[in-house]
């Protein structure tokens, strides 16, 4: 019946889709408008599923757990800690976040790399089948990087549109069922036109490519903290930034309640003199969202970006103080991974002691998700911050 009102909506509004083909003019009367009937495709068969998953990852003191890394990236978080980047290492590493106990209560999602996606525990357990058992929806990331943009100032752009279909098809069939695609924009180089206008296509084509191969796009213009600017020009990026990605989105016919957004939160430079308050941080974002987005979007599961463990949570609280029209939530990695890697330091002793440290992070944000969360009693390893210049994923 859901699906059924919702083709309606969606068949009724594309028919007034489009600039009006003429205007006509008749002699004593005014100028009317003729509106053409515009056919669009409907996303028949998976639009159900979609938001269904979608609905299901932003429900209420639940976020995602980004473990995503490349296997380069996941190589500098080993190091890290002394441990080389090899396979064993990265699954024994993956291993003791996707099996920590109850982690359920406070992650629907988890994000994995491919290499993640189609592994098992040393026991042979795959590791979907582990997420499952929690009720946490597994995830992929499907972007394959970022590469110079030629006749921009120095920008990127996110390659993996090419096969995109396929992958995503055989994604689903191994267990994923929604998707990450992370591209960035960089406030010093300018941004360029071009660089924001190519993020843009770039998130809604692969959003539209998910959606039609059942798995609900996390769509991620991360706009980076690098830079020494206010927290005004921050805001005035991300407007334009959000402007041109939900453009695209709508002209992709990708349908809204079966997505979900992964932005950064608007706050100064990470150079700038001046620091803000989660107040200050939230007030700003917000205002950014409810002017950019759609409130049939469910769910908003912001990235932490180098902010430290406690900075994410206390501005993630800040932006739970009221009702807002969507689950505002988190999808971190550095941010909730940090105390994890100090405390395992690769010793299967400190397992255990490491899994505690993630329940100890997801319910601090599963808390700040319901507005109630206070820094009292945080270490002081969760309050270092982990910005790196130009970081790369
Ligand atoms: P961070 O929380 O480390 O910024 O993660 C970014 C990301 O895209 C993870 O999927």
């Amino acid at each position: 019946m859901a699906s059924a009102t919702f083709t309606n909506l969606n068949s009724l509004s594309s028919q007034w889709i489009g600039q009006p083909s003429s205007f006509s003019s008749r002699p004593g009367s005014s100028i009317r408008l003729a509106a053409r009937r515009v056919s669009v495709p409907i996303r028949a068969s998976y639009t159900d599923e979609l938001i269904q998953t979608a609905k299901s990852i932003a429900s209420p003191g639940r976020g995602i757990l980004a473990i995503d890394e490349s296997n380069a990236t996941c190589g500098k978080r080993l190091a890290s800690i002394g441990l080389d980047n090899t396979e064993t290492n990265r699954q024994a590493y993956r291993q003791l976040l996707l099996t920590t106990p109850g982690l359920g209560e406070y992650i629907s999602g988890a994000i994995l790399f491919e290499e993640t996606l189609y592994q098992s525990t040393i026991d042979g357990k795959k590791f979907v089948d582990c997420l499952r058992e929690e009720n946490i929806v597994p995830g992929i990331k499907v972007d394959k990087g970022l590469v110079p943009l030629p006749g921009s100032n120095n920008e990127s752009w996110c390659q993996g549109l090419d096969g995109l279909a396929s992958r995503s098809a055989e994604y689903y069939k191994q267990g994923a069922r929604f998707a990450k695609w992370r591209t960035v924009v960089s406030i010093p180089s300018g941004p360029s036109a071009l660089a924001v206008k190519e993020a843009a296509w770039g998130l809604a084509r692969y959003a539209s490519i998910s959606q039609d191969n059942g798995l609900v796009p996390i769509v991620e213009p991360e706009i980076l903290l690098d830079g020494d600017h206010p927290i005004e020009r921050t805001l005035e990026v991300a407007e334009k930034v959000w402007a041109e990605v939900f453009f695209y989105l709508a002209e992709n016919n990708v349908v809204f309640e079966g997505i979900l957004l992964k932005p950064s939160m608007v706050t100064p430079g990470a150079e700038h003199k001046e620091r803000a308050s989660p107040e200050t941080i939230a007030k700003y974002t917000l205002t950014m969202l409810k002017r950019r987005v759609p409130p049939a979007v469910p769910g908003i599961m912001f990235l932490s970006g180098g902010q430290s463990e406690v900075e994410a949570t206390l501005n993630l609280n800040a932006m739970n103080q009221s009702p807002n029209p969507w689950h505002v939530s988190f999808s971190y990695a550095r941010a909730l991974q940090n105390s994890v890697l100090k405390t395992w330091q690769g010793q299967p002793e400190n397992v255990e002691a490491a899994q505690k440290a993630l329940l100890v992070r997801a319910k601090a944000n599963s808390l700040a998700q319901l507005g109630r969360y206070s820094a009292e009693g945080e270490n002081e390893e969760a309050k270092k911050g982990m910005f790196v210049k130009g970081y790369t994923y």
